[in-house]
């Protein structure tokens, strides 16, 4: 515990920034963590997350000073750069503490992160990413292996990934994402020379999480992913790791047909809190208030979802990740 007290605490080395205790980060899960999960997570003493790449500017600015109302803890907002980071001006004007990208040249951006005085992190997956990213000398890396749940800009697993960041990244601290959902694997992650973990999937999976009540059921309950294009509506041509259903079973039986000729394409199956049709195919996981075919959703989720077995509070999960 005190080794990885010191690591998490040194991550910003020479900069001073309060970083609670634990070196278990939490990954942008798109808006369906939500400003609840973010907050519980960075007051019991991780890093919460927010992905707000899609979310209205309004809205992020709001759940932005959310957080910061309930924990003095840090947290950070990421912005998926394959799309204009729309709400970016918004989320740094209140306050956000640090920001990352993933997906794409974050050139255009750096300057507004730094001029509000936020930390920048950048992810990165092999090493043309790494050395592109270093040239922008951010606070630290993420590096995503194959194992992800969501979309996968890996190609390798997070394993190698780190070690040739580790060996490219001139001292930058590193934070390794893909597949962790276990005390022994975040072990053996930091083991290897992260200075600290992210999980997404399994923290979707916890009481504070505003991921639809099915959609946790079904983490806990299935255990096979595939790295796969077909939820390609909205974001077309990027892989994306997700658990086995319905639709997907289906479109892969069918043999995988493209685009305009896959079954049951364009159907809705299900509806958002405003009654948006959300159709099959499509990118948007499934929300707690949306009604339909949950099960027929993109239901992201990385190679450890085979660890969860339960739906436990943030404070009981760090527990026992972290004891
Ligand atoms: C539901 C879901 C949504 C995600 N949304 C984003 C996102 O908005 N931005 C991003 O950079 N990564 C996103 N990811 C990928 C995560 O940043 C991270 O790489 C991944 O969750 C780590 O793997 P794990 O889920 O096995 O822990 C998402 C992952 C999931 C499961």
């Amino acid at each position: 515990m005190a080794k990885a007290l010191e690591d998490a605490n040194t991550i910003f080395s020479g900069q001073a920034m309060n970083l609670p205790p634990i070196p278990i980060w939490q990954a942008p899960t798109g808006s369906t963590g939500g400003p609840k999960l973010a907050a519980a997570i960075s007051a019991a003493g991780g890093v919460g997350a927010m992905g707000l790449t899609w979310t209205d500017p309004e809205i992020a600015a709001d759940w932005v000073t959310e957080v910061r109302s309930s924990t003095s803890n840090p947290f950070y907002v990421n912005f998926v750069l394959a799309f204009e980071p729309i709400a970016l001006d918004a989320v740094l004007d209140a306050g956000a503490p640090i920001i990352t990208f993933s997906w794409g040249s974050p050139a255009p951006f750096v300057d507004r992160v730094r001029r509000s005085g936020a930390r920048l992190g950048i992810q990165v997956f092999d090493r043309e990413s790494i050395l592109h990213a270093i040239q922008f000398e951010p606070d630290f890396l993420v590096v995503q292996g194959i194992e992800a749940g969501g979309h996968v800009q890996s190609r390798s697993p997070l394993g190698e990934a780190l070690m040739e960041a580790k060996e490219l990244a001139q001292g930058i601290p590193i934070l390794a994402a893909g597949g962790i959902s276990t005390r022994e694997h975040i072990q053996e992650t930091l083991g290897m020379g992260a200075d600290g973990v992210i999980l997404g999937t399994r923290f979707l999976a916890t009481v504070e999480s505003k991921a639809h009540q099915e959609y946790k059921a079904l983490l806990v309950a299935h255990s096979e992913t595939s790295l796969t294009k077909c939820f390609d509506g909205g974001w077309p041509n990027a892989p994306h790791r997700v658990l086995r259903n319905s639709t997907f079973d289906t479109w892969q039986r069918a043999f995988e047909p493209l685009p305009d000729h896959r079954p049951g394409e364009g159907r809705v199956v299900a509806k958002t809190t405003n009654g948006d049709s959300i159709l099959r195919y499509e990118m948007a996981s499934p929300q707690e208030g949306m009604e339909g075919e949950i099960e027929a959703m993109c239901l992201y989720a990385g190679t450890g979802v085979r660890e969860i077995r339960g739906i436990p509070t943030v404070a009981d999960l760090l527990a026992e990740l972290w004891p």
